[in-house]
């Protein structure tokens, strides 16, 4: 089955401009098929379900329910109007806590919004003005991802083993991916890497979804199980680790995928670098460090019974689904961004990248 991280983008506006067509991603890699959204239940669940999930493609498709959700509000006075986006906005951030680029295309929309009524416009215009800003929000993240794929390519060599842990591609972002970006685009100009995808129970993000992108792309890959990267490591299968985040804090601590912070732990007894890649939209500097930020728990169903015939698990049994963890700014080799490559002293490095934003 087809997806062309080039051209194809997970999430997009209608023409009309009424509906969000998303790619269900709970559905691959067996069946490619769209949603069609445009309700404030909808826009929740499909973040909920992971039908529209990676942080960036989260922030993409939320810039754009807040357009839509102007658009449905946009006959009411001016303080009803403001105030009921408002009331939607804080609903749908509350459909996953970890990835800040939700909260940070909410709140950009809602500033905008705020700014135009209050300089004179009415709901209508501002509506208007809503709609760009959420084509603004998409065109920088595929901006974003080319330039985070160069800048990560840099750091790669021609024959490399890498792995990968859950999904930080085209799906999770728009075209290139973060983690996947600098592998795509060594593919495109004829490195030949070998990547080993974690599979990333429970939700198998790493099998479903980055295997069938990068089987898509011709690129060489192996998916194995998550606790089989210390094997690949001894045995200098690895040269470098790429992975996605979900929430940078301001000393470098990362959120992303559970089982992120053991990947980064056997690179660091290894010595093999551990790269994060993300944009600037993922760094938050209202967040101090990684014990600030909000893990997501999830349906314990997830590992025992989702994905097998009969329940994997005795009666009885318990379970404890964190979706996220933290991985120690300590093991992170460097945090390559859409503007460059970060290195240690995060604190630092961080805190002058984001000056003056
Ligand atoms: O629960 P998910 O599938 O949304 O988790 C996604 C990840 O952890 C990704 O690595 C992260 O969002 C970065 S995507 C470019």
């Amino acid at each position: 089955m087809e997806f062309k991280y080039k051209d194809s983008d997970p999430v997009r506006l209608s023409p009309d401009r009424d509906e969000i067509i998303a790619l269900d991603q709970t559905k691959l890699p067996n069946r490619v098929e769209y949603l069609h959204i445009s309700t404030l239940q909808e826009m929740y669940d499909a973040i909920k379900s992971l039908a529209v999930r990676g942080a960036p493609c989260i922030g993409v498709f939320a810039g754009y329910c807040m357009a839509l959700l102007s658009k449905k509000h946009c006959t009411l006075d001016k303080d009803d109007f403001l105030s009921k986006l408002k009331e939607d906005g804080k609903h749908l951030d509350s459909s996953r806590p970890t990835a800040v680029n939700l909260s940070w295309a909410i709140k950009r929309q809602l500033t905008l919004a705020d700014k135009c009524i209050h300089s004179g416009q009415n709901p209508e215009n501002t509506t208007e003005r809503l709609y760009s800003e959420a084509l603004e929000i998409h065109e920088e993240d595929i901006r974003m991802c080319m330039c985070i794929a160069e800048h990560g390519l840099s750091l790669l060599h021609d024959g490399d083993g890498i792995l990968t842990h859950c999904n930080a591609g085209a799906l999770a972002t728009t075209r290139y991916g973060t983690g996947l970006g600098p592998i795509l685009l060594g593919r495109e100009r004829g490195y030949n890497f070998h990547v080993y995808s974690d599979e990333t129970r429970p939700l198998l993000q790493g099998a479903r979804l980055t295997a069938f992108e990068l089987v898509n792309a011709g690129v060489d890959e192996t998916v194995v199980c998550d606790n089989m990267a210390s094997l690949l490591m001894k045995q200098g299968r690895i040269q470098a680790v790429l992975v996605g985040c979900d929430r940078i804090a301001a000393n470098g601590d990362t959120a992303n995928k559970i089982g992120t912070s053991g990947a980064a732990i056997i690179a660091k007894h290894y010595g093999v670098p551990f790269y994060v890649l993300g944009p600037y939209s993922t760094i938050d500097m209202n967040t101090p460090t990684g014990d600030d930020i909000e893990i997501e728990l999830r349906d314990p169903d997830e590992i025992g019974s989702m994905w097998y015939k009969e329940p994997m698990a005795p009666k009885g049994a318990k379970f404890f689904n964190p979706a996220f963890d933290v991985t120690d700014h300590s093991l992170i080799t460097a945090i390559i961004t859409e503007k460059g490559v970060l290195k240690p002293p995060f604190e630092k490095s961080i805190a002058q990248a984001m000056k003056g934003r």
